[in-house]
Order: structure tokens, then C-alpha cells, then sequence
């Protein structure tokens, strides 16, 4: 069904492939050799947690058919640059570390691309590594690359990058 249509490619590694259609609908299909089908459940799992909220895309579907998975989310703007930083920044990332704490939820891999702006309001996605708040994250994911540092380091670090580019 998605072949017939027009899109642009977000991200495609080793990992996954993420592509934007024309209807504004986002396509990831993970891979995730490694870790299995636990990060495809687990941000799927924390798109339906916080999908009332104003700080997650919007899971649109999901669907699993033998090894091919794929999640939908909306289009929710691009990632952050110095120039779309917006001027209540600082406001809108304590929103979104108040509602992440408030739905018990550490996103656990914040940095740039992750931290989209669409006219002006930011969302995060990529919530395949989200876990419980106040709990420490399994050992086999020390790999992880904000090294244990809190989801509001790694904001502020985000902006401090983009603002260096
Ligand atoms: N709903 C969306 N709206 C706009 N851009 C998006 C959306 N979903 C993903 N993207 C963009 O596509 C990029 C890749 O998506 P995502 O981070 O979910 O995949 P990934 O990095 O391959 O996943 P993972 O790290 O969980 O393996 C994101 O960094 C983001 O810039
Ligand atoms: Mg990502």
C-alpha cells in the first residue's frame, strides 16, 4: 500500500528505516536485529501511554506481520535547529519534563532529531528506549548513548549543540 505513494526518507540505517508520506503520516520500520521485538513494543507500549499528552507524536497504528514491523506516527515538524528554537524553549522543555514524570516515563535517549518543532511547539519522539521513571535502566543498556544522564541534561545539551552548529 505505501509503495504506491510519493515519500521522503527521514532516517535509514542499519537500525530501521523512517519515511514521511505525502498524508503527513510517518512509516518507522525497526529492524532491531539485537534487541529483538523489545524496543518495537516498548515505544509502542509509551506512545499509548502519553497519547493524550502534547509532548509525544501521535501514534497513529502499528502492525507486525512475521519480521515486518511497522509503527505510524504524525508528522510532527523537524528536528530542532538553531533557527526554530523556539523562544519559550526553556517553558515548553519543563512542560515536557513535568508530563514525562507525571506518566512515570524517562525517554532516555533525547538529543537533537529526536526534539521536533512544528510551528514553534516542540514534541519528542522515538520512545524505544523510554522506561519507569525512578527506576534504573536494565544493564544491558549501558550502551545507551546519554550515558544514564537525565532526560533534562540531555535537553539542555541538545540545545546547546544546535546552537554550536
Ligand atoms: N512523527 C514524526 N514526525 C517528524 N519526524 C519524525 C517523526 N518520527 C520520527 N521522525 C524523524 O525520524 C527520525 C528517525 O525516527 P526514530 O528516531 O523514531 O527512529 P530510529 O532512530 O531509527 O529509532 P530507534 O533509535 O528507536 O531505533 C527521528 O530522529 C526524527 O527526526
Ligand atoms: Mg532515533
Amino acid at each position: 500500500m505505501d509503495k504506491t505513494k510519493n515519500f521522503r526518507i527521514l532516517k535509514k540505517d542499519y537500525i530501521g528505516c523512517v519515511k514521511l508520506y505525502e498524508d503527513n503520516i510517518v512509516v518507522k520500520r525497526p529492524y532491531y536485529r539485537r534487541s529483538g521485538t523489545f524496543m518495537y513494543e516498548n515505544e509502542i507500549k509509551w506512545l499509548k501511554i502519553l497519547k493524550d499528552t502534547d509532548i509525544a507524536v501521535e501514534l497513529l497504528s502499528y502492525e507486525k506481520n512475521g519480521k515486518d514491523k511497522i509503527i505510524r506516527t504524525r508528522y510532527w515538524g523537524e528536528p530542532i535547529t538553531k533557527e526554530t528554537l523556539p523562544s519559550d524553549w526553556e517553558l515548553q522543555r519543563d512542560h515536557i519534563m513535568n508530563t514525562l514524570k507525571e506518566y512515570n516515563c524517562i525517554h532516555n535517549d533525547i538529543k537533537p532529531v529526536e526534539i521536533l518543532v512544528k510551528d514553534g511547539k516542540i514534541r519528542l519522539c522515538d520512545f524505544g528506549w523510554s522506561y519507569e521513571y525512578n527506576t534504573k535502566n536494565p544493564k544491558e543498556w549501558n550502551h545507551l548513548g546519554n550515558n544514564q544522564e537525565s532526560d533534562i541534561d540531555c535537553f539542555n545539551n541538545s540545545i546547546k549543540q544546535i546552537m554550536n552548529c
